[in-house]
């Protein structure tokens, strides 16, 4: 295999630090051994450290949910990739489809935390998709190809191996409407081709590619059977042990 799949939770603003020591109480018993993918838990700032304690023995990885662009200064109540790195966080999503349309989240200041990310050392979960009106236009594959081109502008080939796309079509999140296995593959399809021209063969091979967009236990394994589709990263069933973990087992 050239690329490893990657299982992401986002916990979105869920979970209390009580209910994330329910939840990992709840989960490691349910947990097997995860042979052939990576399990990440996305949570909220507050719940990072005590994250990183709870699920180390069960090897789930720690990621953030956001990230400023800048390295330290004058930005009341922001976080910075270093702050992040230290607490032994290992992955972070950049430019959630929720975070575009509510806090001005922009191509632009998605391009410069993923430099932060990466800087940081830090493996950055971009997320691209398109809302229904741009699907029912026609416009879904531009759209990535602009969204992919923005966030990677400036990275340099040797980083490309830490970075992480989730397709994610804004209509699909948190809806219960999923996109089709072949909707999903072809846009992961697309998306490997972009960094194929930017990057080479070679690189693009390597790249993992999620989808998300209400994943659960029902669907997981037909859109994971695709051959470009590297994993998901899920909302809702990550809030549920139980529906997390067969998620999980559908990727091994
Ligand atoms: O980051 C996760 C996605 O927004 C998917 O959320 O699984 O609740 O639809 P969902």
């Amino acid at each position: 295999r050239y690329r490893k799949t990657i299982i992401a939770g986002n916990w979105k603003m869920n979970k209390t630090l009580s209910e994330t020591r329910a939840f990992a109480e709840e989960l490691k018993p349910l947990l097997g051994r995860p042979k052939w993918c990576e399990v990440v838990l996305c949570v909220p700032y507050v719940n990072i450290p005590a994250a990183t304690r709870l699920f180390k023995d069960c090897r789930i990885a720690i990621g953030a949910e956001n990230c400023h662009y800048e390295s330290s200064g004058a930005y009341t109540g922001e976080v910075s990739a270093e702050m992040l790195k230290e607490l032994g966080v290992k992955y972070v999503v950049i430019g959630h489809s929720e975070r575009r349309q509510y806090y001005n989240e922009t191509d632009f200041t998605v391009n410069k935390k993923v430099h932060a990310a990466l800087e940081a050392g830090l493996r950055p979960i971009v997320c691209v998709g398109e809302s229904l009106e741009q699907r029912e236009l026609g416009v879904t594959l531009e759209l990535i190809n602009y969204q992919v081109k923005c966030a990677l502008a400036g990275v340099p080939a040797e980083k490309m191996r830490h970075v992480v796309f989730a397709y994610e079509p804004i209509w699909a999140i948190g809806t219960g409407k999923t996109a089709t296995a072949q909707e999903a593959g072809e846009v992961c399809e697309t998306i490997r081709t972009i960094i194929r021209k930017l990057y080479g063969a070679r690189v693009a091979r390597a790249v993992t590619i999620q989808y998300g967009g209400s994943m659960n236990p029902k669907n997981a394994f037909e859109l994971l059977a695709q051959p470009d589709v590297d994993g998901g990263l899920i909302g809702g069933a990550a809030l549920k042990p139980d529906q997390f973990v067969e998620i999980i087992n559908a990727a091994n």
